[in-house]
């Protein structure tokens, strides 16, 4: 097992340390107020002297009526080495417990200081003097030890930004255990097959916030090559990215919104695929109104899917039954089968990652 510091060291260096805005944290949460209200919300990748999801819900517990607010600590983060301490949410600084790996649990937040609102120096109180409110943990804050797995049951809802390279195990802890969760991620996850099998069966859509620019804060030594990807405020350095989106199960109206349909099926504007008998559609807008078979379609659709509207067949990695894989000339198996189209020279190009869909009501 490797000790923190090499832990911290590889982690410095991935996804797995972008902290999130507190903008962003409350343009997305804001959409769901009534399916949070009287609810269990865990942060399970929260260390919550730093994480501004604990501190969205700790300071929007009573608005939010909240029944209980767990958030746990992670003893791999480089922050909890006390690194990173500007990372350490304002306010709460001087809170943090000498053991590093807590949990936090929240059953009320009264207005302790008498102003009339609840704010950071309510929970500071609240943290530095209710004795019921931080312990220790046992282990070292994974998501998938015992001791945290046992809070995700008591929990109804999941809601974090959680380590981007366990993806695939945290979601599927999430399936196993039922948890309705929102989660922020990469856009790419959508081709992992343990969250494409969940997109499939309905379980899993998006949230309301996908795509833009959002600014996250990385550890200082984390290497962003780009400038204007950068930004240094205060000695805290940022890191921007356009491809996170909020994964979910929870109903968001926009996934009952009806994607306007104009475009009328030609045979010269939506080619068939050489390697599977679905034709290709390059815009989602452009998605044809009267086109009855399967459709390939750039995976931004998903962030436009209305299940009424469409069924998902799955995508040009994998379509739950084998398809014919053209590129036998060795130069594209990297990354796996994916579509093509005639070129009209003879020749095929092969194209980025598509989602198999088809029309609900169209004709078999
Ligand atoms: C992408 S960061 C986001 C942190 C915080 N949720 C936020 O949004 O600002 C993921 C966090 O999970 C922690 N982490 C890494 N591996 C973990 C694990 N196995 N269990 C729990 N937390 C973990 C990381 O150290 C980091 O603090």
């Amino acid at each position: 097992m490797a000790g923190n510091e090499t832990l911290s060291a590889r982690n410095r260096n991935s996804a797995d340390e972008f902290y999130t805005a507190l903008r962003d944290v409350e343009a997305e949460l804001r959409h769901y107020r009534d399916q949070l209200r009287g609810k269990v919300v865990f942060c399970n990748c929260d260390d919550p002297y730093e994480s501004n999801f604990f501190k969205y819900f700790a300071m929007n517990f009573n608005h939010l009526d909240l029944k209980k607010l767990i958030a746990t600590s992670y003893a791999g983060s480089p922050i909890t080495g006390e690194q990173l301490p500007l990372f350490e949410l304002e306010g709460l600084r001087h809170t943090r417990p000498i053991r590093k790996v807590f949990k936090v649990e929240i059953t009320e937040v009264p207005d302790r200081n008498d102003d009339g609102a609840i704010d950071l120096l309510d929970i500071e109180d609240l943290l530095r003097h209710d004795g019921n409110v931080v312990t220790p943990l046992q282990g070292d804050g994974d998501f998938a030890s015992p001791e945290c797995v046992a809070l995700l049951d008591e929990a109804d809802v999941v809601v974090t930004n959680p380590p981007w390279s366990l993806i695939k195990p945290f979601i599927t802890l999430l399936a196993e255990h039922e948890t309705q969760f929102l989660v922020l991620g990469d856009q790419n996850f959508i081709t992992y097959r343990e969250i494409f099998e969940q997109i499939l069966a309905n379980n899993l859509w998006f949230g309301y916030n996908n795509g833009g620019t959002k600014w996250f804060r990385v550890p200082e030594d984390y290497e962003i090559k780009t400038e204007s990807r950068k930004k240094i405020v205060d000695g805290v350095k940022y890191f921007s990215m356009g491809r996170a989106y909020w994964f979910t199960n929870l109903d968001t109206t926009k996934r009952h919104d009806e994607l306007p349909l104009y475009k009328r099926y030609s045979p010269e504007e939506y080619p068939t695929y050489t390697n599977y008998p679905a034709i290709e559609v390059s815009r989602v807008t452009e998605i044809p109104f009267d086109y009855d078979g399967e459709m390939g379609v750039p995976i931004t659709f998903l962030d436009k899917y209305n299940p009424d509207q469409f069924e998902i067949i799955g995508n040009s990695k994998w379509l739950g039954r084998p398809i014919a894989d053209f590129a036998k000339k060795g130069t594209y198996e990297q990354g796996g089968m994916r579509f093509y189209i005639p070129t009209g020279d003879g020749t095929h190009r092969r194209l980025y990652e598509r989602i198999v869909i088809k029309r609900i009501g169209a004709a078999s």
